[in-house]
């Protein structure tokens, strides 16, 4: 596994979002990038690639910046429905000096940019119906270019105290206003063989806990 951030890194992104009416962004960013595990599987899957990546879902943008911090230098495009976030995700942009990042909103029920590359979704497919999950998974392997993945990071349905506790986080997000939506429907394993099998990609799937109480696994799909 990668390295965790570095002190350092965290500070330089925290400031990005250090402005007064930031507040509440500044110490979501700090505990997020301190006490997540993505981040850094994230970064593994991608050392060594020059492909750029589409981050369906960004939210303000933390594994970008996480992943200039990490030294991963290709375009880096995030994808998001809430504008807020984006418009948060822009302007911690504009304070840095990162470069060949991107912020756009649009809402991935309704397709996705056109890039090829590497696709990244983390913790997005609990807000959207089975038949969506499908239809997303298949339009985010067709953007993976030979060489790519899709990675994503999602709880797995199934009846464990972890699966119970993920659900409580995400209707906390949602009463909480962090959250536009509720949680709709979980995926298990099952739909990720089927739909990026019968795209061409080669999936494995793993349980990512870190230090979390969340029921949440990484499923790496590749095309070769
Ligand atoms: C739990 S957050 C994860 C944020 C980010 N991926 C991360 O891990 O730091 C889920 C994100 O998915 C976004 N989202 C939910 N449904 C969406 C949709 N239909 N289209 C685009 N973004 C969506 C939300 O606005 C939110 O920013």
């Amino acid at each position: 596994m990668t390295a965790p951030i570095s002190p350092q890194s965290l500070r330089r992104i925290a400031r990005l979002c250090s402005l007064r009416s930031k507040r509440w962004e500044r110490c979501y960013t700090i505990v997020k990038l301190r006490s997540d595990p993505v981040y850094a599987a994230v970064a593994q899957e991608l050392t060594g690639s020059s492909l750029p990546v589409l981050d369906i879902g960004c939210g303000i943008g933390l594994l970008a910046f996480y992943l200039r911090e990490v030294g991963y230098t290709p375009e880096i495009s995030g994808f998001d429905y809430d504008r807020h976030k984006i418009a948060c995700a822009q302007s911690m942009v504009a304070r840095s000096d990162y470069r060949g990042l991107s912020f756009t909103t649009g809402d991935a029920r309704h397709g996705l940019p056109e890039t090829t590359g590497h696709v990244v979704i983390l913790d997005i497919l609990q807000f959207f119906t089975p038949d969506e999950q499908s239809v997303l998974l298949a339009r985010a392997a067709s953007r993976v270019a030979p060489g790519g993945r899709l990675i994503i990071r999602t709880c797995l349905r199934d009846d464990s105290r972890r699966f119970r506790i993920t659900v409580a986080g995400d209707w906390l997000a949602k009463l909480t206003f962090w959250m536009k939506a509720p949680p709709v429907c979980y995926p298990d394993r099952a739909l990720f063989e089927s739909v990026l099998g019968a795209a061409g990609l080669r999936v494995r799937l793993a349980p990512l806990w870190g230090a979390t109480p969340f029921n949440n696994h990484l499923i790496v799909a590749e095309r070769a």
